[in-house]
């Protein structure tokens, strides 16, 4: 059954967050950083995010979207500025030579632009047993549907070039590839809708 993302579900969907996306700073930066994410995306009327619960009670996959990412993680920071740069700093004090990574997060909405685009998919994770079952492209579907009820008629998302599943999911949903950014030795693609 596929529901809204319930404060109850974070561990659940952190779990899911670090093993699948595990290239992306979020996860590096520790379980109260994310934690803290998703409960701010739960509650903020900006976040659209989605579950998928097995019969069983179990929270096999999760999507999250913001109709406003940029507010939304101005707000995040607003409301966590000590705890976050608590976590970044644990975390470079750590893995020093991550600090280059950390930057490249911090710039990314402005090297990626977005068009004037605010709605944004930001996180998808599957369970392997669950993958290839249209269950991504039906995630994406109901984020795009919670838009359009929203009246949002634009939206944005970047994936890795590696990313060839996350690439079919878009285009199966109206995304096309609006352009390619280089960050370091790393491609990312960044894919719009409605334009
Ligand atoms: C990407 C992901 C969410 C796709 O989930 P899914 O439920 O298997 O996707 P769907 O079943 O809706 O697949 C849609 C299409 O993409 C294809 N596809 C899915 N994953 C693929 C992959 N890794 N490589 C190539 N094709 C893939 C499916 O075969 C299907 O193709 P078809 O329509 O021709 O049959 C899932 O693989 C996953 O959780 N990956 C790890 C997390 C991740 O990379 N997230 C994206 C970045 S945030």
């Amino acid at each position: 059954m596929m529901r809204s993302m319930r404060e109850q579900d974070i561990p659940a969907v952190l779990e899911l967050h670090r093993k699948y996306i595990p290239e992306a700073l979020f996860p590096l930066l520790g379980d109260d950083f994310m934690t803290r994410f998703y409960r701010s995306l739960v509650r903020s009327p900006l976040g659209v995010h989605f579950v998928f619960e097995r019969e069983s009670g179990e929270v096999a996959g999760f999507i999250s979207a913001a109709t406003d990412s940029g507010a939304l993680y101005r707000q995040l920071l607003a409301e966590n500025f000590v705890p976050f740069f608590m976590a970044a700093l644990r975390f470079l004090l750590r893995r020093p030579g991550k600090l280059g990574e950390c930057l490249d997060t911090l710039l990314y909405p402005a090297r990626v632009g977005g068009d004037g685009i605010d709605a944004e998919l930001l996180f998808i994770s599957v369970e392997k047993d669950l993958r290839g079952t249209s269950l991504a492209t039906e995630f994406v579907a109901r984020v795009m549907e919670e838009f359009s009820r929203q009246g949002v008629s634009k939206a944005k998302v970047t994936t890795h070039d590696f990313n060839k599943g996350a690439r079919k999911i878009l285009e199966a949903n109206g995304f096309s590839l609006k352009r390619e950014i280089r960050f370091r030795s790393k491609s990312v693609y960044l894919f719009t809708y409605g334009e």
